[in-house]
């Protein structure tokens, strides 16, 4: 076997994954796995390709294993697990070998922790990696944060098992430290927005016009043949056609409706507002799955005050246009996020990249994800995806029906935390005057905090009711 290029230490779901697409690729990889039993199962699994693989059985024989200056990518969780492997493994490393952790980490761990090993003359490469298991296995979207040097060393391996849109790699260096890991954030916060989005449009159909989840799934999958094309329409199609072996009733009537959040929806909120920002269609989707854990309360409160929901007519292809301009919308707020985080942190993000990497490979991509891109490189007006030409008609189209829907469902009872808000945010930006002149005002009055004037120049000035 040739020296490896490349160690990978954990093999959970995702290192293992990574590892065998490494390997077919025909990269040369070391293996460790904190629990050490777990290598020769992996190696027993990896068939044929275990001729490039060399299994390590413990950390310092995967350090010892790896030519300097050592590449070693790391894949456990990014929390405390990470700063305890840095401890581990620090003292083993020699200057100029990298560290490169794939999980989904904060982006503040990851800028900490890259100003930390570089006290070490290391590097830190924090590499945002989505796709699932199956995308790590056969080709993930990947968003790198790291140094140039570090992107030098890195591509040819990174190029070779990334997915591919039209031939190219899914994969890009986007700014130095927490960069990548910050784009994977707000990645997964539109992720968060667009699965609630679906799950609206299914409560609609499914409890407001009496559409079977079959029916549903036709609609979908129809939609999926068109400008909605996504990998997230696909898969809600799919499952909505399952029925449970042991009951026999739909499927998605027998799952528990709590469901899970590991985090990074939450992060792109938080980071959002810290950054003065707000994408209220991923708040929407967050809030939703707070509240969905929720259980015994909402199970109380219909008891209190009776379920709400009425039946409402549906025309599947304007209900398609509403959800064409919600997505459109749903992108806007999240390159919003991008651009200022990288206007604060100086990383000169590139959304044209981003949207290009997004193509293939990982959760959210979609079809349109090529018209974003595309934007970008026009240089859309103020820098925003909303004012682009090349969205123009879809808002022109999908906004109207938007509102028909909004205002039809929420006076038939239904709640809508994405698709509100999405339009909520769309009236609120095409408005040129807006409501904070009675904000100021109440400022004022309260604390004496002044405001400008629309006709003249300066601020500081104060209501009559200060004389
Ligand atoms: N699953 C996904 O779809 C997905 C997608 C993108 C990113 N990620 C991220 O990828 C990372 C790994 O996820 P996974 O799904 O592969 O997890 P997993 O299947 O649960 O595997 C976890 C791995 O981490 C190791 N580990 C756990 N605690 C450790 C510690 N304190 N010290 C050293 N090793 C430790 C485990 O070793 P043992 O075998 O010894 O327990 C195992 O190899 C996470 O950051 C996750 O957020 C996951």
């Amino acid at each position: 076997m040739k020296q490896p290029q490349i160690g990978v230490y954990g093999l959970g779901t995702m290192g293992s994954a990574l590892a065998l697409n490494m390997a077919e690729k025909g990269v040369s990889v070391a293996v460790a796995n904190r629990s050490p039993d777990k290598v020769p199962a992996f190696l027993d699994e990896a068939g044929d390709l275990a001729a490039r693989i060399s299994g390590q059985d413990s950390l310092e024989a995967l350090i010892g294993a790896l030519p300097p200056p050592r590449l070693l990518l790391v894949m456990i969780p990014s929390t405390a697990p990470m700063d305890a492997f840095l401890d581990e493994v620090i003292p083993q490393l020699a200057p100029g070998d990298t560290v490169i952790d794939a999980g989904n980490a904060d982006f503040h761990d990851t800028r900490r922790r890259a100003a930390r090993l570089a006290e070490h003359d290391l590097y830190f490469v924090g590499l945002g990696v989505s796709g699932g298991e199956d995308g790590a296995r056969h080709g993930p979207s990947m968003m790198m944060g790291g140094s140039p040097e570090s992107w030098d060393r890195l591509h040819p391996i990174l190029e070779a098992i990334a997915a591919r849109y039209d031939g190219t790699p899914c994969v890009a260096r986007l700014g130095p430290d927490g960069a990548g890991h910050f784009v994977k954030t707000v990645h997964n916060g539109i992720e968060y927005a667009d699965m609630q989005m679906l799950a609206e449009v299914y409560d609609l159909m499914r409890f407001g016009a009496g559409r079977t989840p079959v029916q549903i799934a036709d609609a979908m999958a129809r939609w999926n043949e068109g400008p909605l094309r996504s990998y997230l329409t696909e898969i809600t199609a799919r499952v909505l056609r399952y029925d449970d072996e042991a009951t026999g009733q739909p499927m998605v009537d027998m799952i528990a409706d709590s469901a899970g959040q590991k985090g990074t929806g939450r992060w792109t909120v938080i980071e959002a507002v810290r950054l003065g920002q707000s994408a209220t269609m991923i708040e929407g989707a967050v809030a939703a799955r707070a509240w969905s854990a929720e259980k015994p309360l909402r199970q109380r409160a219909e008891a209190a005050f009776g379920g709400a929901r009425r039946e409402i007519g549906i025309d599947e292809e304007r209900l398609e246009r509403a959800m064409l301009a919600a997505r459109v919308l749903e992108y806007a707020q999240g390159f919003r996020i991008l651009a200022q985080a990288s206007e604060d942190f100086a990383w000169g993000l590139d959304p044209a990249r981003i949207a290009e990497i997004w193509r293939a490979g990982c959760i959210i991509r979609a079809d349109m994800l090529d018209d974003i891109a595309a934007a970008f490189r026009d240089g859309p007006p103020e820098g925003q995806l909303l004012l682009s030409p090349r969205f123009a008609n879809a808002l022109e189209q999908g906004i109207p029906e938007l509102r028909a829907l909004v205002g039809q469902a929420v006076a038939a009872g239904f709640a809508l935390p994405v698709l509100s808000a999405a339009l909520t945010w769309f009236d609120t930006m095409r408005q040129g005057r807006g409501t904070a002149s009675v904000i100021q005002a109440q400022r004022d009055f309260l604390g004496r905090h002044g405001f400008e004037r629309v006709d003249r120049d300066g601020g500081g000035y104060h209501g009559p009711w200060w004389e």
